[in-house]
């Protein structure tokens, strides 16, 4: 999502300013600071780079810090970093021109201005177009800042994703990534008087363009998988089988304090149900550890969902408290020590099924759809379900697909032979 919010600023900068994008942020005019505030870590990161920039930018160059922090410290950022000329919120991103000339702007309104749905066609990658599909979160994790930072959920009408994605296929994307921090509750909220539809339905429609081959999504909430939405993902073939399905916790009782609105045996049900109907789907998760209250049994609850669940991808965090959220406040802190050790247990299960489930695709054969040439002679991809493979091969395989037959297994890519 940040990665999108960034595409568009910078489309932005290009089109009414004549910006350009540089690596050398020393010889850059102006220095924009894209945030997250989901976790404390990336706060603190925020000041202390902020220091760095400033001592090291070019006479006369402007800071800028946008995204979700900017919106939750909003004119704090200031306070603390004076140097910064405008601070500009996750929801604020198109006002990037006009904050540019005034001096000490903050502008951190949450909005519903239709005209901030309209994303600019501009894109870091000419195979893959990130299309945004709604903004904002309604749901009320207890440990999450985001409904604070990117606001009530809307979902951007379908008439406006499909000519997104229709001009981007035209432009040369042959697949496109859906995103926003329900996408399965699409549908559920427009902030105008549009056409009522869900997220199966835009699927549906989306499939329909000639020229796209591939649709991915980020990030689907397990509470919204029903058995609709489970068979469109298994039966429509342009829809990539890779299923991100955050976690947060295996502990029912955990699940509950953290309002996430499923059970154990809920989740369990849906993995079962997507490995059946897709047998070589993938899924990944999220996973927080050492939530208030999660006792030694609770955290058993999370590892035997991940031996049952056998996910292909695990990341997994700490819990860290967060400003006006509900958990800030909940008693029973886990201590940090406990924290340390099951996450470690965590990583090292997922580390262990990685290396099986790995092991188990030497000599099978997958579609990559290739998209980055490295300086190694090698370029890689992503297969349908999402497993990154290189080749040997040059910029002509760019934007091409192709069958490639796995012949040797890293950790995090795998290396094959092109068959076709
Ligand atoms: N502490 C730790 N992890 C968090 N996440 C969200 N809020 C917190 C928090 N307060 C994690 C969740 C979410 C992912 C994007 O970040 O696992 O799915
Ligand atoms: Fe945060 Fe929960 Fe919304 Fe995800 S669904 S963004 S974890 S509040």
């Amino acid at each position: 999502m940040n990665e999108r919010d960034t595409e568009h600023m910078l489309a932005e900068l290009k089109e009414k300013e004549n910006y350009d994008a540089t690596d050398d942020f020393k010889s850059a005019d102006l220095i924009l600071i894209n945030t997250c505030s989901v976790r404390e870590k990336p706060v603190a990161k925020l000041f202390s780079e902020l220091g760095i920039f400033n001592k090291k930018k070019k006479d006369g160059a402007k800071i800028g810090v946008c995204g979700c922090t900017a919106s939750h410290l909003g004119k704090e950022i200031i306070k603390r970093a004076p140097y910064v000329s405008f601070v500009l919120g996750a929801r604020n991103i198109s006002k990037i021109t006009e904050v540019l000339h005034k001096p000490k702007a903050v502008e951190i309104d949450i909005n519903y201005d239709e005209s901030e749905f309209a994303f600019k066609d501009f894109r870091s990658s000419k195979y893959k177009a990130y299309i945004n599909i709604s903004i904002g979160c309604d749901k009320s994790c207890t440990f999450c800042i985001v409904p604070k930072t990117r606001g009530d959920e809307i979902s951007i009408p379908m008439n406006l994703i499909i000519d997104e994605a229709n001009r981007a296929v035209s432009l040369g994307a042959k697949e496109i990534f859906l995103l926003g921090q329900n996408v399965n509750n699409y549908g559920r909220r427009f902030s105008g008087n549009h056409e009522k539809v869900n997220f199966t339905r835009l699927l549906q429609e989306l499939s329909k363009i000639d020229g796209l081959k591939r649709i991915r999504f980020t990030s689907p909430h397990p509470f919204h998988m029903d058995d609709e939405f489970i068979e469109e993902f298994a039966s429509n073939p342009k829809i990539c089988k890779s299923m991100h399905m955050p976690l947060q916790s295996g502990s029912t009782k955990v699940l509950k304090d953290m309002k996430r609105g499923y059970t154990k045996e809920w989740f369990l049900n849906r993995v079962q149900k997507l490995r059946e109907m897709v047998p070589d789907v993938s899924i990944s998760t999220d996973i927080i550890v050492a939530f208030p209250g999660e006792s030694d049994a609770d955290f058993e609850d999370t590892i035997d969902v991940m031996n049952q669940a056998n996910f292909e991808q695990v990341f997994s965090f700490k819990y860290s408290p967060r400003p006006q959220t509900e958990a800030e406040f909940f008693s029973d802190v886990i201590d940090s020590d406990t924290a340390s050790v099951r996450l470690t247990s965590i990583q090292e299960l997922h580390i262990k099924q990685l290396d099986k489930n790995n092991a188990s695709k030497i000599d099978n054969t997958y579609t990559v759809y290739f998209e980055e040439l490295y300086n190694d002679g090698f370029i890689s991809g992503r297969s349908d379900n999402n497993t990154v493979i290189k080749v040997k091969g040059s910029e002509e395989l760019l934007g091409e697909f192709k069958d490639v037959k796995i012949i040797s297994i890293g950790r995090t890519v795998l290396t094959g032979e092109i068959i076709n």
